[in-house]
């Protein structure tokens, strides 16, 4: 396969690029093809069929593109649609939860781990499963927040309001004294100021983006992937709807400005 073909990225909208600011900085020689699911965000309050149907129409167009890898850029998307786009795409797919459950594993002292993100990210119980295998003596406390997205994007990551948010919803992780707690949304690294502040310094936080992004280099290189450095990688970034609004927050968050490769609508459904 050609090692310059580019890497898709996708996710429900503009949190996975989280994902992609540090694969940006882990492989700056790497193209990226991001597809942001805008016009059917949030992903984490459906269904697993549902979200299979989404990822599947996702995995879809990111082939017609031509990549050499998938990366599931979204917590939810990969807790209920990993397997099945490994089993039926012709490239490596990788997700973020299970990067982010080995390092959980690796981390934690005591072996009491919380793991925060969306509903359907804590019900699937998937950190957990992955977490277990590694370490079974393990206990797993998951707690869904779904208020966090929305503050996040409003911009009120260091808000008073986040941060009562915050204490709320960390509040019953802590009284289980875990010793790590895992970033498990793709939205929450933003949030690692408040749940550090409210968490305290003997908890650890594991950001699954930052995991992903090595299990990612680290695929590449056993698989004979990794792109050549002979040219500066031209980045493209697809939405679903609203690219304006993607635009922004993209700008607002990612190492490098997307003068040349603005955001394009592009329809991946009927
Ligand atoms: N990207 C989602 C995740 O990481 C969060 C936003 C959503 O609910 O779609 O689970």
């Amino acid at each position: 396969m050609n090692t310059q073909l580019p890497i898709g990225v996708f996710d429900s909208g503009v949190g996975g690029l989280t994902v992609v600011k540090e694969i940006m900085n882990q492989l700056p020689d790497e193209t990226i093809i991001y597809f942001g699911d805008t016009a059917r965000v949030p992903y984490g309050n459906k269904s697993q069929e549902t979200i299979v149907k989404y990822s599947r129409q996702i995995a879809q167009f990111l082939l017609k593109e031509r990549v050499k890898a998938i990366v599931i850029a979204c917590n939810t998307a990969s807790a209920f649609a990993l397997e099945t786009l490994q089993k039926e795409c012709p490239v490596p797919v990788l997700g973020v939860v299970k990067p982010g459950a080995r390092a959980a594993a690796e981390v934690s002292a005591n072996g009491r781990i919380g793991v925060i993100g969306t509903e359907g990210t804590v019900r699937s119980g998937l950190y957990g499963t992955y977490i277990r295998e590694i370490r079974p003596e393990v206990s797993v406390y998951g707690k869904a927040c779904p208020l966090f997205v929305p503050l996040v994007e409003e911009g009120l990551c260091e808000d008073e309001v986040t941060v009562l948010m915050a204490k709320r919803y960390l509040q019953p992780l802590l009284a289980e004294s875990v010793d790590t707690i895992v970033l498990g949304c793709t939205h929450y690294p933003l949030l690692r100021g408040v749940v550090a502040q409210v968490a305290g310094p003997e908890v650890t936080l594991v950001n699954p983006a930052f995991e992903t992004a090595k299990d990612l280099r680290e695929l590449l290189t056993k698989k004979g992937l990794l792109a050549r450095k002979d040219r500066t990688p031209e980045h493209r970034f697809y939405v679903s709807d609203g690219a304006e609004q993607f635009r922004a927050f993209a700008n607002s968050i990612l190492p490098c400005e997307m003068i040349e490769t603005d955001a394009v609508n592009v329809k991946v459904f009927a």
